[in-house]
């Protein structure tokens, strides 16, 4: 788990978004983290201490003075345990705070005293966000190696519509966790293809296949936790879209090959690492009908004849200064040797394949990366943890001196 033995300190300051800080809570638990919760004494008058003290197991601090801290030295046995301070929501008054280093209660005292980094997620009214003070502090904390996350924009608890919103504790349980994941990937262009392709037959009928596109769209989410810049083209999918991960959508091979060669072709294009893992369709239907067909009196059926779509992978490692291109191979028997020839078919640098057929629309999978040198297993585990797994083998093989076949 992204978050597994960091120990958080949730400090929770005044303002309508600190009920929000209770589904982050369960949110960071949830990727391994342990939280403390401390909040000010604003804080208690949107949402309940013993809220926070059920939901993370805890007893909650508010109280410089509390006695179940020896020697009245909370604001320094808190922090020490802590691999970091998360303020959220972080109001303007706590934030102003921060920048003039004041600490006249528990959790601004703790601010101070800490030897952790400190995150911060603002909330507050557009129009306090916007202020002068408001923004000289915002750039003060930058300026101090605080972490700003947020805030975003949109409607807000007073009935404006603006900046100064929080973001949500999914949002902010991923920016924690890319916090706290090692930059490999930082200034990459990332391009990765995922899901299935859909080839139509008439305007409500396709071909398509099982590809659910989770692993494609966990390893983008993983390049960018890593620090890569990542651009996913994907294929007919509900999958939401990976935070921070820039999207665009089609439907067929021919779609999806138009899309990945823009990418490349763009004025300002640069992509230094292609990885395709979507399922696309070998086949398209060559007489595909433009209004839907019928079923005839005499029930023949309809004839449909197929022509080849063109091999996306192969095609962009096979252009001049090609990208570092990385395929998938769902094989069904001696994978090995049928994935080191598909390797070597396609002119990549490096071919994953599935260990086992059965690993669509499941959250956990078994890999084989096969490259020039032979070939590694990545154990069974959950699609995440195998993204994280591959992002770590590509950010070693783009440390070296790139082999491109
Ligand atoms: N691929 C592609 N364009 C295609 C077909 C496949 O980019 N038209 C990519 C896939 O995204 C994957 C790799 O090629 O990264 C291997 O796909 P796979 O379906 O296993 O290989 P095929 O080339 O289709 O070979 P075959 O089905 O004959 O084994």
């Amino acid at each position: 788990m992204e978050l597994a033995k960091r120990h958080l300190l949730l400090g929770i300051t005044g303002g309508v978004a600190a009920y929000k800080a209770a589904e982050l809570s369960r949110e960071l638990q949830r990727r391994g983290a342990t939280v403390q919760v401390v909040m000010t004494e604003a804080a208690t008058r949107f949402i309940g201490p013993p809220t926070f003290q059920a939901l993370t197991g805890q007893p909650v601090f508010t109280d410089q003075w509390d006695p179940r801290i020896d020697n009245s030295m909370a604001h320094i046995e808190l922090t020490r345990r802590a691999d970091a301070i998360v303020i959220v929501p972080a109001s303007a008054d706590f934030l102003a705070k921060l920048a003039h280093g004041l600490a006249d209660d528990l959790l601004s005292t703790l601010c101070l005293a800490r030897n952790c980094p400190l995150l911060a997620a603002p909330a507050m009214n557009r129009e306090m966000w916007a202020q002068a003070p408001t923004q000289r502090n915002v750039r003060q904390l930058t300026a101090d190696g605080v972490r700003l996350l947020g805030p975003g924009s949109g409607d807000q608890a007073c009935g404006e519509t603006g900046m100064g919103r929080m973001l949500e504790p999914d949002e902010l349980a991923e920016d924690i966790a890319a916090f706290f994941t090692a930059q490999r990937l930082a200034g990459r262009e990332i391009l990765i293809t995922a899901g299935p392709t859909f080839e139509p037959i008439d305007p409500v009928r396709g071909i398509t296949n099982l590809s659910s596109g989770k692993m494609g769209f966990a390893i983008a989410r993983a390049c960018r936790q890593a620090g890569g810049q990542v651009t996913l083209v994907a294929g007919p999918t509900m999958l939401p879209t990976p935070r921070g991960v820039r999207r665009f959508d089609v439907r067929t091979a021919r779609q999806m090959h138009d899309a990945v060669m823009d990418r490349l072709d763009g004025p300002q294009a640069r992509v230094d690492v292609f990885i395709s893992v979507a399922a696309v369709a070998d086949w398209r239907i060559a007489n595909a009908s433009t209004s839907k067909l019928k079923k005839t009196a005499d029930g023949a059926p309809p004839q449909l004849q197929f022509a080849q779509n063109p091999d996306i992978l192969a095609s962009v490692a096979a252009r001049p200064g090609a990208p570092y291109c990385v395929g998938f191979a769902a094989e069904s028997e001696d994978l090995e040797r049928h994935g080191q020839e598909k390797r070597e078919r396609k002119g990549v640098p490096l071919l994953v394949a599935n260990i086992g057929h059965e690993t669509f629309g499941m959250d956990d999978n078994e890999l084989l990366l096969i490259d020039a040198g032979g070939s590694h297993r990545l154990p069974r585990a959950s699609k995440t943890e195998l993204a994280a797994s591959l992002v770590n083998e590509l950010a070693a093989r783009l440390a070296h001196p790139i082999a491109r076949s």
